[in-house]
C-alpha cells in the first residue's frame, strides 16, 4: 500500500485518480482549496474508505499556504511515495495576481516546484518516491518569451498563459528530474487527454478561433475517469520503477516539444522558480 498525495484532488481528473487510488487500496492524502462544492465529494470518500483518506486545505496560488501544507506534512508523515501535482487552473479574461505573481503561473508552475523541493525529503525515504506533474498537450502551443516569463507584457491571451504554463511545468519536470536522480526520486509528466471537466469555467479570455475550437472539440471529450488512467499508471505501475525525466500520454512515453528539451532552458526555469520562492520567503513571517 502506497501514501499519495494529490493535489486537487476534489474534482475532475483528481477526483478519478483519487477514486482509483483508494479502490487500489493505496493511502491517499487529498489536497484541494477551500470549495463549499467540495464537501459531499469529500464526505462521500471518507464514508466509502474509513482510514484511508486524509484531507487538507491549500489555496496553491500563496506561497504561504502551499509552505504550511508542506510542515503538516512533514509534522504528520514520516515517508511519502507519490506527489501526483494535478491541481490546474485555466486563466480567465483579466490577468490576476497573488503575492505579486500571475495566478496560472502561481498554481500550475510555482506550487508543483514548491511541493516537489519542500517535500524532497519524505519522497526520498521511501528510496523509490515518485513525482507526477500533470501537463498538457498545451505545451506544444507555447510562445513563451524569457523576458515575460509570467506572460503578463503581452496582450492577455488566456491559452497562451495556460500553454506557457503547461510547457514551464514540462521543463521543470525534466529540470527537477535531473537534480532528484541521486535522492532516488523519479519525476515525470503527462498528458491526460482533452477532458469533461470545469477547468475551463469561462472562455471569455480566449480569442473568437479558440473558442470555436474548444465549441467544436466539447462533445468529444474523455470522461475524467479515462483520463486518469496515466495518473494511476505512473503513479502504481512497476513498470515505470526508476524511469525519470519522461512524457507520458495514454500510458505511453511519447516526445514532449523540441523547446522542452533544451536542457538551458529547463535549468533556466528552476532558476526563477528558486528566485521567486527566494522573493516570497523574504515577505513571510
Ligand atoms: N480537462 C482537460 O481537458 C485537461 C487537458 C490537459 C491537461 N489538464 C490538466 O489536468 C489537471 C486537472 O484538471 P481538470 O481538467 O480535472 O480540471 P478541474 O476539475 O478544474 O481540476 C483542477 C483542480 O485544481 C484545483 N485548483 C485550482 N486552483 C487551485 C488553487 N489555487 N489551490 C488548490 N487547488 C486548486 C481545482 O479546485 P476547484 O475544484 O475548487 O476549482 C480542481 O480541483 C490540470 O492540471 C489541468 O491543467 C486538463
Amino acid at each position: 500500500m502506497l501514501t499519495i498525495l494529490v493535489t486537487g484532488g476534489a474534482s475532475g481528473i483528481g477526483l478519478a485518480t483519487v477514486n482509483g487510488l483508494l479502490k487500489g487500496k493505496h493511502s491517499v492524502i487529498l489536497v484541494d482549496q477551500y470549495n463549499p462544492d467540495h464537501q459531499p465529494v469529500l464526505e462521500d470518500l471518507f464514508r466509502r474508505y474509513p482510514g484511508q483518506v486524509s484531507h487538507y486545505t491549500c489555496d496553491l496560488q500563496k506561497q504561504a499556504s502551499v509552505a504550511e501544507l508542506i510542515d503538516h506534512l512533514r509534522m504528520n508523515f514520516t515517508c511519502l511515495d507519490v506527489l501526483i501535482n494535478n491541481a490546474g487552473r485555466f486563466p480567465k479574461a483579466e490577468a490576476e495576481f497573488c503575492d505579486d505573481v500571475e495566478t496560472t503561473f502561481a498554481v500550475n508552475v510555482m506550487a508543483p516546484y514548491l511541493l516537489s523541493v519542500g517535500l524532497m525529503t519524505l519522497l526520498s525515504k521511501t528510496g523509490r518516491g515518485r513525482i507526477i506533474n500533470v501537463s498538457s498537450i498545451g505545451e506544444r502551443y507555447a510562445r513563451s518569451d524569457w523576458s515575460d516569463i509570467q506572460s503578463v507584457k503581452m496582450p492577455w491571451n488566456a491559452n497562451r498563459v495556460y500553454n506557457n504554463s503547461k510547457f514551464y511545468l514540462t521543463l521543470l519536470t525534466y529540470a527537477l528530474a535531473e537534480r532528484f536522480k541521486g535522492r532516488k526520486i523519479t519525476v515525470n509528466c503527462l498528458h491526460p487527454g482533452p477532458t469533461a471537466t470545469n477547468l475551463v469555467q469561462s472562455t471569455g479570455g480566449l480569442s473568437w478561433p479558440m473558442r470555436i475550437l474548444f465549441g467544436l472539440v466539447k462533445p468529444f471529450r474523455q470522461t475524467p475517469e479515462h483520463a486518469a488512467r496515466t495518473s494511476l499508471f505512473l503513479a502504481t505501475d512497476p513498470s515505470v520503477d526508476g524511469l525519470t525525466g519522461c512524457y507520458f500520454s495514454k500510458c505511453h512515453r511519447e516526445n514532449s516539444s523540441v523547446p522542452s528539451q533544451d536542457p538551458v532552458a529547463q535549468q533556466r526555469i528552476l532558476a526563477y522558480c528558486e528566485l521567486l520562492r527566494t522573493k516570497s520567503s523574504q515577505r513571510l513571517p
